[in-house]
């Protein structure tokens, strides 16, 4: 099969690669699309190496269709339309994938579509229901409101009843974001997000902050949580490293939780998809919630795609079709 091979240069190339083994509980989909996450510019330069037993190719989602299943296999047979969490080998033409990290491609959407899903709803779902426990009406800040996870958690904000504030990049983001259900945001280039995001909270302060950059927002997002508050980290774009007022932490009884997804064991994940195909994928397949795609390029062109997420000019996902 062909996949993107990175050269030690970090330079990329479609190239021939080993195909993989189908494991019993695994099934064997072939990539008709896949889409770029911020991880994969990092596992690019070596500094997010896969999970042990993770394919050494980039790419933590899929869509295509099922070509093989393992003997322990029940749920999908040859011809499935389907999507797909992956740990890494998504940038490929085969990938082989615990069946329980696999869900049906939502009626309606095509593989392009498809393949924006896994990654990001997973990621906001796992973190904003699951983690923090969002519960209807209560009030939430996401900051990289227009990324691929944050226009994931602004529609799911808004399909569940949690009004949203969002920070991001350009004014140009942050309309889109409003139209998608955001209550309020702030752009991050024109000054500190906290004064506005203190009149959106209110004298009693957020519930749920779903937060990406890390070291240089900690602070004030300590202070914007309210009584119960649960700050969920899943990025540190800004840093590892600042001061914690354990003070304040504990007058507000407030959490601090940090998550990843791609490591964790194939239950877990599996549990994950489960509650998106009840909850979400309906939602999807009525129109109320929508992939958020800002450009496909064909997978050949995976470098000048990379380019475009590390240009912090898109919202939502960049897709990679992949042709065979
Ligand atoms: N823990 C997990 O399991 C998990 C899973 C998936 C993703 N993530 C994390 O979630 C984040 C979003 O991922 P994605 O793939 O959806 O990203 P994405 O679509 O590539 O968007 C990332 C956006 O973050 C903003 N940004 C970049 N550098 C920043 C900085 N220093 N401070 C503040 N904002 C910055 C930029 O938007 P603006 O210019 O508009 O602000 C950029 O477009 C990433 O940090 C990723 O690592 C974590």
């Amino acid at each position: 099969m062909k996949a993107v091979i990175v050269a030690e240069d970090h330079s990329l190339s479609w190239d021939e690669f080993e195909s993989p083994g189908v494991g019993a509980k695994e099934v064997l989909i072939k990539i008709h699309a896949t889409a770029i996450n911020r991880a994969d510019l990092m596992q690019r330069r070596g500094l997010y190496p896969p999970p042990p037993g993770a394919s050494p190719i980039m790419g933590l989602e899929c869509a295509g269709e099922v070509v093989e299943t393992g003997s322990e296999c029940s749920r999908y047979k040859k011809g499935d339309r389907v999507c797909a969490l992956l740990a890494g080998g998504g940038y490929s033409e085969l990938a082989a994938v615990h069946e329980g990290s696999v869900l049906p491609l939502p009626a309606g959407l095509n593989y392009e579509q498809g393949a924006a899903l896994p990654e990001v709803f997973a990621t906001a779902w796992l973190n904003l229901f699951m983690e923090a426990e969002l519960q209807p009406g209560e009030k939430v800040i996401i900051h990289a409101g227009a990324s691929g996870v944050g226009t994931t958690a602004i529609q799911l904000c808004r399909a569940f009843g949690s009004p949203c504030f969002v920070t991001l990049g350009s004014k140009e983001k942050l309309e889109t974001c409003l139209e998608m259900g955001a209550s309020a945001g702030s752009v991050r280039h024109e000054g500190p997000f906290f004064e506005a995001a203190k009149a959106f909270a209110g004298g009693q302060g957020v519930d749920v902050i779903l937060d990406p950059v890390g070291a240089g927002y900690f602070e004030d997002n300590l202070k914007l949580l309210g009584t119960g508050g649960r700050l969920v980290l899943i990025g540190l774009m800004s840093g590892t490293k600042t001061e914690l007022d354990l003070a304040q932490l504990m007058m507000k009884r407030a959490r601090v939780i940090g998550s990843t997804l791609r490591a964790r064991p194939v239950e877990e994940k599996a549990e994950i998809m489960t509650q998106l195909e009840q909850r979400v994928w309906p939602k999807i397949e009525s129109g109320e919630i929508r992939p958020v795609i800002e450009k496909v390029f064909p997978i050949t062109d995976v470098s000048e795609a990379h380019e475009l997420v590390a240009s912090d000019k898109t919202t939502g996902k960049v897709v990679l079709a992949v042709e065979s």
